[in-house]
């Protein structure tokens, strides 16, 4: 380590000392013979045990249908951990200790019986903490939270209580609903039995890093929130891109769509974090509350704005790094003549003080030409005079680039001179990047909301009027597109960044969009 180096190491703030502890207890996961569970939920825990970060005592019980052996059940977690991880890597010294850790308990989630069945093991661990301080992860379909949560309270193991010396919670998968009315109705149900202070609404992309950083940047560098108004910024671009195709998630997408599954959840909360005010503390109601003031001030789109403030899309055969890629509608589990949109790009405006008359463009797809997603703050031009009044547009405005992922960091976009004897300027790149400054190490975003969850600090998680907040956004494009067909300029060939409308959609207001760029 250098000089430099050392000294930053000394300013280093730690905000986390008040940071509530992980209390000895059981994480029981509904779903538990499921895609995601494999996927992230084990992985993550496995991380979060090696790192010395669960515990002790702590217990994981898998509760889902299937008839299934503890040994099976491990075999099949370890597997998961080895294809699935970041690390890819089973620690064979560690694994032991973690296995035993892991129990099945087959049950019908319809099934009172199931439930005293589950009461009659996590007793069985002999401690009243394994017993009572319970995290209940839902990673089921939406349609059964409501049924799993009035079982748990029924056969005891779920109080609606907000304080004591033990506590339940509940966390609950995306999607939570598919329009405002489900999600209010969801949000009722779920509140019969437990309080909003005890429910977990995940929206994975708040467990990144880089998401979480947005509110480290804006907030901890006085140079770039003076800018970071109407005065200053032009337009606010979000990108969410896939280069996959919906592979075999095509069932779920037919229910989904890209509006339901990207827009209402993870492009709305970036939204919310990279336009909030200040919170006035680092509380997690704080910074919910703000982020609901900001969402409640999106303009809502009328229905006779629809189509020109959101562009919708469906890929059709193309080609992604020269591999040939078929149209959605010739997907497993996809209709013939499906409607569902998989390109979603959108105007908003927020009428606030601090935004007002900045267009805000969302834009989220799948089979387009790379995984990546960032937001960028594009700056006003400067004045037409010296520069500007010779370049004309090709003096390019100011821009800063936060690179959610791949190759996180951000970027800062600046015009330069180029070194020579004649007078020429070009636009030149400052770069920050996660990996050279702080390592290749990024925990998984479930990690940090695994140990947020069980910490019961719910600032990474949605409040319940945050989600209705997003719905009311929403609703309106979904009925608007509801039964309409699709037309030819709304179909895009995999491989593209869309349909042409949505270049269109940018031009109206004399922008255009800018792609991510892989970095090199
Ligand atoms: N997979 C992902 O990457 C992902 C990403 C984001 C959000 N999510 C959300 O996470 C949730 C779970 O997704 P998933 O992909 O893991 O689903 P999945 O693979 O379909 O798994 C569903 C699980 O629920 C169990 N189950 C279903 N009906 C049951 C019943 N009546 N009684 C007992 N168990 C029952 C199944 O058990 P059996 O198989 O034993 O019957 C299985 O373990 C969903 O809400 C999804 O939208 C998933």
């Amino acid at each position: 380590m250098d000089q430099a180096e050392h000294l930053d190491e000394l300013l280093i703030c730690r905000l986390d000392f008040a940071h509530k502890t992980v209390e000895p207890g059981t994480l029981v996961i509904f779903g538990a013979s499921g895609d995601l569970t494999v996927r992230k939920l084990i992985p993550a825990l496995y991380h979060l045990f090696v790192a010395n970060q669960l515990p002790d005592p702590f217990r994981i019980v898998g509760f889902a249908r299937r008839p299934k052996p503890d040994a099976d059940w491990r075999e099949e977690l370890k597997e998961g951990i080895e294809k699935f991880s970041r690390t890819k890597k089973v620690d064979p010294e560690k694994w032991p200790a973690f296995a035993e850790k892991v129990t099945y308990c087959q049950g019908e989630f319809s099934d009172p019986g199931a439930y005293q069945k589950l009461e009659k093991l996590l007793s069985s661990f002999g401690n009243e903490a394994l017993r009572r301080n319970l995290l209940f992860y839902l990673s089921t379909s939406p349609s059964q939270f409501a049924e799993v949560v009035e079982h748990l309270h029924e056969s005891g193991l779920l109080a609606k209580a907000d304080s004591g010396k033990f506590c339940q919670r509940i966390v609950v998968e995306k999607p939570f609903g598919h329009d405002l009315a489900s999600a209010q109705k969801l949000n009722q149900e779920l509140t019969r039995f437990a309080y909003e202070k005890q429910i977990y609404r995940i929206d994975h992309y708040l467990g990144k890093e880089t998401v979480q950083n947005i509110l480290m940047f804006r907030f901890s560098n006085s140079i770039f929130e003076q800018l970071w108004n109407r005065q200053a910024v032009d337009h606010v671009q979000i990108t969410v891109s896939e280069s996959l195709g919906v592979g075999s998630r095509g069932g779920y997408y037919e229910e989904a769509g890209a509006l339901r599954d990207m827009v209402q959840n993870h492009l709305l909360q970036v939204l919310a974090l990279v336009s909030m005010e200040p919170p006035v503390t680092l509380e997690a109601e704080a910074i919910r509350d703000e982020k609901v003031k900001l969402l409640k001030s999106i303009r809502p789109l009328l229905a006779s704005q629809i189509s020109s403030a959101v562009v919708r899309g469906q890929y059709i055969e193309g080609k992604i790094d020269g591999q040939p890629r078929i149209a959605y509608r010739r997907e497993q589990k996809v209709a013939p003549n499906s409607k569902v949109e998989t390109f979603v790009a959108a105007r908003l405006l927020i009428d606030n003080w601090r935004w007002s008359g900045v267009p805000f463009y969302l834009r989220t797809g799948k089979s387009l030409p790379l995984s990546a997603s960032e937001v960028r703050v594009q700056f006003r031009p400067t004045p037409n005079v010296l520069f500007a009044a010779q370049c004309g547009p090709k003096l390019d405005a100011n821009a800063i680039t936060l690179r959610l992922q791949p190759n996180e960091g951000i970027s800062l976009r600046f015009n330069g001179k180029i070194p020579g004897t004649s007078l020429q300027l070009r636009p030149v790149r400052m770069h920050f990047s996660y990996d050279a400054e702080f390592g290749a190490y990024t925990p998984e975003a479930y990690e940090r909301l695994l140990l947020e969850a069980l910490a019961g600090d719910a600032t990474l998680f949605i409040r319940r009027d945050e989600v209705e907040a997003a719905w009311t956004i929403v609703d309106p494009i979904r009925e608007a597109w509801s039964g309409l067909e699709l037309t030819e300029k709304e179909f895009y060939l995999a491989g593209s960044w869309g349909p042409k409308a949505a270049d269109e959609l940018l031009a109206a207001r004399g922008h255009t969009w800018r792609n991510p760029q892989p970095i090199t």
